[in-house]
């Protein structure tokens, strides 16, 4: 991948070698600028949800967690609750991040990056979406699925969102889609949700804007622009839109709009005061990491156990001591002609 989905330099290239702090500790080895944050949400929920998603509501009856819905998510703002929101692209993916607790999962067009191996958002087609979200919505029980609809699926009428839109809930199971925009794409934000169809805004950095934006950098710098921000996600409110995604924009220009918004604010790269948080699963996950964005906390490392497991797969094989007798079967005919 050339270019990197959040402006990120080599510096944040993190060493294999690295040791994982402990949560909130600075890494001290010189070569390693991976800062792993204290929990964002410590110090704002009740100390029952912390490190864990004991709020998750089980019916009685059959044990199974209730499935949350869009309605539960203007509750949990009034009530301070953090919401959890990641990424998800595949079954499995999606079957831990459920029992994990996590309330939404994001069939997000990273999946371009993450799984396509492209450099932008841009080319990814509704169909490879739908393609993703049918695996997701199959490994889900609680969580509520969002899908995104991809850069040019909505732009261009109400109309054209309206058909897009409806094969992401018929087709691929979703509870809502997001789409990115403000003022510009209210209108269509209204004609969605009024056909009954949930939709989260997404404001700030937008990446299907890439190329207008010139770079994947902290958007709403300046008064001006935080002003605009603003006014696009009052917009977003006003059409209907059920929540938002903040992403790169100043901490204090975040909370300023969560606090008048009425409905919740999910930040990525928009500091604590958001009434949730999402990130790139990849990212979270220490998968893709040939870049970290500085604001990520790597509570995994898989690449390099994957790195590491299939390295000490070949060896195994390569050196015959992989499979062993007991990974053999031992059935059937000694002998065959
Ligand atoms: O596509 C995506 O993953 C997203 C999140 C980063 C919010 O839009």
């Amino acid at each position: 991948m050339s270019e990197s989905r959040h402006e990120a330099t080599k510096r944040d290239i993190r060493p294999h070698s690295c040791r994982l702090p402990a949560r909130g500790e600075r890494h001290r080895q010189p070569h390693c600028r991976v800062f792993l944050a204290p929990n964002r949400f410590e110090g704002r929920l009740p100390l029952s949800h912390r490190g864990s998603r004991d709020n998750v509501e089980v019916s009685p009856m059959t044990g199974v967690p209730r499935k949350l819905r869009v309605p539960d998510l203007a509750a949990m703002k009034q009530r301070g609750e953090g919401i959890v929101m990641l990424t998800a692209y595949d079954a499995t993916m999606s079957r831990l991040f459920d029992q994990a607790g996590i309330d939404l999962l994001l069939v997000g067009d990273s999946l371009g990056q993450v799984i396509l191996g492209l450099d932008t958002t841009i080319p990814v087609t509704l169909d490879a979406v739908l393609h993703h979200t049918k695996a997701v919505t199959r490994g889900v029980s609680r969580a509520l699925v969002v899908a995104d609809l991809p850069f040019m699926t909505y732009q261009i009428s109400a109309d054209q969102a309206m058909q897009n839109a409806a094969r992401l809930f018929q087709e691929g199971g979703a509870a809502a889609v997001k789409l990115e925009g403000g003022r510009a794409v209210a209108d269509t934000v209204r004609r969605l949700t009024a056909a009954g169809l949930p939709v989260m805004g997404h404001v700030g950095l937008t990446p299907q804007h890439v190329h207008r934006l010139g770079g994947m950098r902290q958007q709403a710098r300046g008064e001006e622009a935080a002003r605009e921000l603003m006014l696009d996600a009052l917009a977003l409110e006003e059409a209907g839109a059920f929540a938002v995604v903040l992403e790169a924009v100043p901490d204090a220009v975040a909370a300023a709009v969560t606090s008048r918004l009425h409905i919740p604010t999910i930040g990525i790269g928009a500091g604590p005061r958001c009434d949730g948080q999402v990130l790139v699963s990849y990212d979270m996950l220490g998968l893709f990491d040939a870049f970290v964005p500085p604001f990520v906390n790597q509570y995994a490392r898989l690449a390099h156990d994957i790195l590491s497991a299939a390295k000490d797969y070949a060896a195994e094989v390569g050196q015959g001591i992989y499979p062993q007798a007991h990974e053999s079967r031992r059935e059937g005919p000694s002998v065959v002609a």
